[in-house]
């Protein structure tokens, strides 16, 4: 049997692909980079490289009876990346993911949580101190991003906030400011970066035959359907998030820009940074397959596939292990 394989360089050199020269150390998959082997999928494993004489190390990712010559329409390498709440959690994990990847990436978040980042901040990403809920501050922070001279091409949605409480609980009705606030971070910020970083991906040049420019990501969660007792703000508001993918999707398909949103299910991410372990295990056992917690790098690498991938568009993807959340 034969696999197609997609090789990720993740050693030192500079390896002649294609008639092309890259640089070292880079992990990003060039295109067309599909050959045939036998090796077993996953893990990696020392190849030798037709391309300049090199041995590249490769990771077999695929599994496929037949080759087909895949390409990367919109390249990663190169591009200007914008990730929301890119300071923490998913949305640092993606922006390094995208950045080891050959991105310039920015990270929109607020103060408190750059400052906490501290000297975390991986190599080519820059953090940007914006509220998504701000008109001024999202525009401005989108003006440097296309002052850097990369083109803007990826827009990941990461910010987001959550809280607990129920239509109506013992203490009374739920807090009116706290369901606005939910939902003007979660919904109003996703809509408002995406609208504005929409524009400046609108002014970049066409990188295919269709007109494509560019990708964006939205985040959405596991409880746009299937909200538990508590989550009423927070359900509306990744309801929300979710029912805006077909009409962005439809709305941005004249400007070559695709629209995808993730749903993730329960994600080991700060957010979960303080419950005991006994209750992480109750959540882990919770997920039918694998049994465990997703990863941070597990959405980065989503969100990778979702760019590279020219065909996907107008979808929201669930990735939480074929959880389905209980009532509470
Ligand atoms: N972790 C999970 O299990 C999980 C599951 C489903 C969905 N999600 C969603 O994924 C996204 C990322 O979550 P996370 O787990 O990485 O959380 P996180 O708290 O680690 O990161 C969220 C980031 O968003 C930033 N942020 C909040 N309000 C902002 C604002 N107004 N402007 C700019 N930045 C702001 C925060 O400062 C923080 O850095 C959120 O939208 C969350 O709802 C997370």
């Amino acid at each position: 049997m034969q696999f197609e394989f997609i090789v990720h360089v993740v050693q030192s050199g500079v390896h002649e692909v294609g008639g092309n020269s890259y640089g070292e150390t880079s992990t990003a998959r060039k295109e067309p980079y599909s050959r045939r082997d036998d090796g077993p999928l996953g893990g990696e494993r020392e190849a030798s490289c037709g391309w300049g004489g090199a041995t590249v190390r490769v990771q077999l990712t695929k599994g496929q009876l037949a080759v087909t010559n895949e390409r990367t329409i919109v390249e990663i390498s190169g591009s200007a990346a914008i990730v929301t709440g890119g300071a923490s959690g998913l949305g640092a994990a993606t922006a390094k993911r995208f950045a080891e990847l050959g991105a310039t990436v920015f990270g929109l978040d607020v103060p408190q949580s750059i400052e906490r980042a501290g000297d975390n901040v991986p190599a080519g990403v820059t953090l940007i101190p914006a509220d998504v809920t701000s008109n001024d501050e999202v525009s401005a922070a989108v003006a440097q991003v296309v002052d850097s001279g990369a083109p803007l091409r990826i827009v990941v949605n990461c910010a987001g906030v959550g809280w607990a409480g129920r239509i109506l609980s013992k203490n009374g009705p739920h807090d009116l400011e706290l369901f606005r606030t939910v939902i003007t971070v979660n919904l109003l910020g996703t809509f408002n970066v995406m609208r504005l970083a929409a524009d400046a991906i609108s002014k970049t040049d066409t990188v295919d035959e269709y007109g494509q420019r560019g990708v964006i990501i939205n985040t959405a969660s596991v409880a746009a359907f299937e909200g538990q007792i508590g989550q009423i703000a927070y359900s509306a508001s990744k309801g929300g998030v979710h029912g805006m993918t077909v009409p962005a999707a439809r709305d941005l398909a004249q400007f070559g820009i695709r629209v995808n949103t993730i749903a993730p299910g329960i994600i080991d991410t700060p957010m979960l940074a303080g419950v005991t372990e006994e209750y992480r295990k109750g959540l882990e056992a919770g997920v039918p397959f694998p049994s465990r917690l997703g990863r941070p790098d597990e959405y980065a690498q989503l969100s990778q596939y979702i760019v590279e991938h020219d065909y996907l568009n107008g979808e929201t993807i669930r990735m939480d292990g074929a959880l389905r959340m209980a009532p509470r």
